[in-house]
């Protein structure tokens, strides 16, 4: 399986949607107010049996936060406290993106997790660069349909959007807080990456805005974001310049690109040369990794091959106000792993998914919310501006061989953000090594990880840790040596 291509209305639903969606209910005054706040630990989401689960001295959580009653929709999550002194250590939200595809099965046991699936699937094993060491980290698996997470009104399905997912992720943080009222004030960050690029602003944004009510306050200081989807038009721009400038797609495609396709317009593809260019690319990415330029295709034999191949659609081509997108992910032979070990009766009921009797079908990516998705933001970028403006810590890396949103489709959405430079470009050192270029910008910091692929922390893992404690810190990457 290489990825995955769909298209996607660019409709301007989203207001819409934000009208029918009852996030007004659950943002009532009080219902988040610490009234049921007691000093209890959270004795029942505590994890305790989980199947060939290392020996860790931190405790760890999982099960349902209910976000909205009366459609019936719970989230699922996984919170990992901090390896050691958790209660003088941030909490971090992590989240991955698809859409539709899950932070457990991402984040947690292929990336940043202390427990990452090991190769047979059966069991897990340590890993020494979780980023738990310097955080108390809690990973989401949304919106419903991901993972674990679902609603009981089937209707909500049809429904899915950028919108919705983040007034259902602000919903989870509050409910969740009631669960784990020690972490209410702490200092607070939300991670990710791919599509998450689109969900980690849009979620840090309506948090400002309702951070004014002070019942609503939710400490957040910073996001932290790798690979990320960001703004359609330059991600085209940076994938189509980066096939070529990678040797991945000839001169003349290229030009072909360059002189039909107007990646502003809504009708980019209504435009035969452009269609047909953009295609040529498309043809000779599924070749390779597009996620991993100079890494091998896992060339998968398992039971769920078929499966994946059914996955290896179509760029469908649209007339208007269409927009294809390109799955996030990366290696298919990993997701088997996860596929094998998440669908296990001992381990659903370890994690308190169920009572082990009845099985949640989990997958890694649910193609059913990445086919329907109906809202998406065109740029986050005004976002950005916000964000900014408001002196939240905002780090963008960007692992330099990935093709699906290249490092140069980052340096374009932030180029046209127009940021005066604070300190010049330089490389930021790990091991005495260069792992990456860094700029420095007034707002912003962004980073290259040299030679690491869509899924920075598979590719660098010690130093992506490295990284993400200077983000903590808020001190820029060693610049020497
Ligand atoms: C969904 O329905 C099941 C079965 O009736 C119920 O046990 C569960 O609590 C419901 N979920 C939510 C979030 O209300
Ligand atoms: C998008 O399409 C609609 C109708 O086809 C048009 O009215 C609108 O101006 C277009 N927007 C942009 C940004 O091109």
């Amino acid at each position: 399986m290489a990825f995955t291509l769909k298209v996607i209305p660019l409709l301007n639903i989203s207001i819409v949607l934000l009208l029918s969606n009852p996030i007004v209910v659950v943002a009532r005054h009080g219902q988040w107010s610490n009234e049921k706040q007691v000093s209890f630990q959270n004795t029942e989401d505590l994890v305790t049996n989980l199947p060939g689960q290392p020996n860790v001295d931190f405790r760890h959580y999982a099960g349902y936060v209910t976000v909205n009653e009366n459609s019936e929709r719970a989230l699922f999550y996984w919170f990992y406290e901090a390896w050691t002194l958790p209660e003088e250590k941030p909490l971090v939200l992590w989240l991955n993106g698809g859409p539709g595809c899950s932070s457990v099965g991402y984040g947690a046991t292929q990336e940043i997790g202390p427990f990452i699936v090991s190769t047979d699937g059966k069991g897990l094993q340590l890993n020494p660069y979780s980023w738990n060491r310097e955080a108390n980290m809690l990973f989401l698996e949304s919106p419903v349909g991901v993972g674990f997470s679902y609603s009981n009104t089937t209707s909500d399905y049809d429904n899915l959007g950028d919108d919705l997912t983040a007034n259902d992720a602000y919903a989870f943080l509050h409910n969740w807080f009631l669960k784990f009222p020690s972490y209410k004030d702490k200092t607070f960050y939300i991670a990710g990456e791919s599509y998450a690029g689109k969900y980690v602003p849009e979620l840090a944004g309506l948090i400002q805005d309702k951070n004014k009510d002070p019942l609503l306050f939710i400490n957040l200081k910073g996001i932290l974001l790798g690979n990320p989807e960001t703004s359609d038009a330059e991600d085209w721009r940076g994938l189509i310049d980066y096939a070529w400038s990678h040797a991945v797609v000839s001169d003349e495609t290229h030009k072909t690109v360059r002189d039909s396709c107007d990646f502003n317009s809504n009708n980019t593809w209504s435009n035969d040369d452009c269609s047909q260019a953009v295609d040529e690319v498309l043809r000779q990415y599924k070749e390779i990794d597009i996620y991993s330029l100079y890494t091998s295709v896992c060339i998968s034999n398992s039971a769920y091959a078929s499966e994946n191949k059914a996955m290896e659609v179509v760029f469908k081509k649209s007339t208007s106000n269409m927009m294809p997108r390109i799955m996030g992910g990366y290696d298919p032979c990993l997701d088997d792993y996860a596929k094998s070990y998440y669908n296990k009766p001992e381990v659903q009921k370890a994690l308190h998914v169920g009572d082990g009797r009845q099985l949640k079908q989990w997958s890694i990516c649910n193609m059913d919310v990445f086919n329907g998705w109906t809202q998406s933001k065109v740029s986050v970028l005004p976002i950005y501006n916000k964000l900014i403006d408001a002196q939240l810590r905002i780090w963008v890396y960007s692992g330099d061989t990935d093709g699906r949103v290249p490092v140069l489709s980052t340096r374009y959405s932030l180029s046209s953000l127009g940021l005066p430079i604070t300190r010049a470009w330089r490389p930021w050192y790990h091991q005495k090594q260069v792992a990456g270029w860094l700029q420095e910008y007034e707002g912003l910091t962004f980073a290259t990880f040299r030679g690491a692929g869509h899924a920075v922390p598979i590719f660098k893992p010690s130093e992506s840790l490295a990284f993400f404690t200077s983000f903590l810190l808020g001190e820029s990457p060693p610049s020497q040596r």
